[in-house]
């Protein structure tokens, strides 16, 4: 009696934990198809992200913002491109169109990018999103600057005659203006995308190895070649500007005045970056304190362009309490708290009034407050200090894997096996 209910208990406990494995692996088999599925577009959205970072930082400042062309530079967001067979796309962008301005990309082609990249970038191009890309590339700070060019000032031009060999300087500079400042800055300062030209490195350089660069660009960097656009003549004075830059009048070639794109993102980000770090001095709308000048005002902001703002807040003031935050802060960042600033103009009093406010220590050794925007861009690569808090935010959670419901089936087999095993045991002593 005793034994057929052991032996009863057995079988049901067997029957159980097959049931149970059986059931587990049958909820499992019915959504293989969807666990594929959702795995397919998790890959392709993890490339499609990675691609807009990749579009921003290196494709935007020649096919535009969302891709859609700059000058005589073609569209990508183009239909035609989106039913362009894969291999020919490959093609274009891992070996570049020869005798364009279009760089070789591939590694093996001396270009920045690999196999799988030059993937995630036809993956954007037939399957992105042009928007959210523009929204991308203006959060990264990597808007271009459209158009390209800027006039040379007049008066300073005219000076730069008396210079020795005088006309092929002004040769240069008018070049300069049209076809370089946009990535090499005004006054060949330097900018996000390309470093500085007027710079004591660059001059000490041979005159070779400048015509090289300027001749053939740079593979795989934005520096192309412009010996197709450029005469011999011209690229000679190209490089006696870089090298002579020391002797030409600062100011001559100003930054184009472009308004900085903003986003809502980029507002709301600007919005707590002058909180934490500007409001003290400036005060909290702009209004100026005692400790500095009030930046909510009619005459300071209808008169400064984006760029001069960008470039003061970079730089600061020096030998005032206005401090440098280009050692602190991206471009990015920067950008989004002139974006924000520019939002008063509208409204902007004709006569500031200054309100005054306490608070010690610099404020750039506060912690940020504690109104942080919850909308961080995601794949931003070195983000500064004062972004942290946005760019920690949590990943999603991964889906249940399969791996997970194969464990809990052998742990739930195993825990019977060992009950049931106890259950004989039992029986033998009776
Ligand atoms: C220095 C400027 C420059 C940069 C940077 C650049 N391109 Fe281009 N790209 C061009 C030019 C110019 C052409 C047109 C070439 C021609 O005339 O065939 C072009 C053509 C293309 C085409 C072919 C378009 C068509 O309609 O046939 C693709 C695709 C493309 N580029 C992708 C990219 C990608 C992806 C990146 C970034 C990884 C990139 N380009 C970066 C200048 C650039
Ligand atoms: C699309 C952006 C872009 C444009 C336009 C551009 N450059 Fe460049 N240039 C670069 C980048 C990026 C580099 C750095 C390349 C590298 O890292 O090797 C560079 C490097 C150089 C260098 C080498 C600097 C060094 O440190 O050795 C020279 C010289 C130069 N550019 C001259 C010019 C001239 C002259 C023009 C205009 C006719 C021009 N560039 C237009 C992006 C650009
Ligand atoms: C420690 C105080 C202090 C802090 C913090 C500070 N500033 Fe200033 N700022 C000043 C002072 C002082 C001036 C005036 C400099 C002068 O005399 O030209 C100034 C000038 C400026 C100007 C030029 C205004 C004009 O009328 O020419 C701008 C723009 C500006 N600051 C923006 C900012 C921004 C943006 C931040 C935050 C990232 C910031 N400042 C943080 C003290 C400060």
């Amino acid at each position: 009696m005793n034994n057929t209910r052991t032996y009863l208990i057995e079988a049901l406990i067997g029957l159980g934990a097959t049931l149970i494995i059986v059931t587990t692996l049958g909820l499992y088999m019915l959504n293989e198809s969807n666990r594929i599925n959702e795995a397919q577009i998790q890959v392709l959205s993890a490339q499609l992200d990675e691609s807009i970072t990749l579009y921003a930082e290196n494709c935007s400042v020649c096919h535009g913002l969302k891709g859609e062309g700059i000058g005589a530079t073609p569209a990508l967001n183009n239909p035609a491109l989106v039913t362009m067979a894969f291999d020919d796309l490959y093609k274009t962008i891992s070996r570049g169109r020869f005798d364009t301005a279009m760089p070789a990309w591939s590694k093996e082609d001396g270009g920045p990018l690999s196999d799988y990249q030059i993937e995630e970038m036809i993956a954007l191009i037939q399957y992105g999103d042009w928007n959210v890309t523009g929204e991308r590339v203006v959060n990264l700070g990597f808007a271009p600057l459209v158009p390209f060019t800027t006039d040379p000032d007049p008066v300073l031009l005219a000076e730069v005659a008396n210079l020795p060999d005088g006309l092929t300087l002004q040769t240069a500079i008018q070049i300069f203006a049209s076809s370089c400042v946009a990535c090499h800055g005004a006054d060949g300062l330097g900018s996000g995308i390309a470093p500085a030209l007027n710079d004591p490195l660059v001059r000490a350089k041979t005159t070779d190895e400048l015509t090289r660069t300027i001749t053939f660009g740079n593979a795989g960097t934005l520096m192309a070649g412009w010996n197709n656009t450029l005469t011999t003549d011209e690229i000679n004075a190209m490089v006696t500007l870089v090298q002579r830059w020391d002797e030409v009048p600062a100011g001559i070639i100003p930054a184009p005045d472009i308004p900085i794109p903003t986003t809502a993102e980029s507002i709301a980000l600007g919005s707590n970056l002058y909180t934490a770090n500007c409001s003290r001095c400036h005060g909290p709308e702009g209004q100026g304190t005692p400790r500095a000048p009030s930046l909510n005002v009619k005459g300071l902001l209808t008169s400064t362009s984006d760029q001069a703002l960008q470039q003061i807040i970079t730089s600061g003031v020096p030998g005032t309490a206005m401090p440098t935050w280009g050692d602190r802060m991206t471009d990015a960042e920067i950008q989004a708290i002139v974006g924000f600033i520019r939002q008063w103009e509208a409204t902007a009093p004709e006569v500031a009034t200054p309100v005054r406010t306490g608070g010690g220590g610099p404020p750039w050794l506060r912690s940020t407050t504690a109104t942080q925007s919850t909308t961080g861009s995601t794949g931003q690569g070195d983000v500064s200090p004062a972004l942290q808090p946005i760019a920690q935010q949590a990943r999603p959670l991964q889906t249940l894997d399969w791996r997970i419901l194969v464990l809990a089936g052998a742990g739930l087999s195993f825990a019977f096996t060992l009950i049931a095993t106890g259950f004989s045991s039992l029986r033998k002593k009776e």
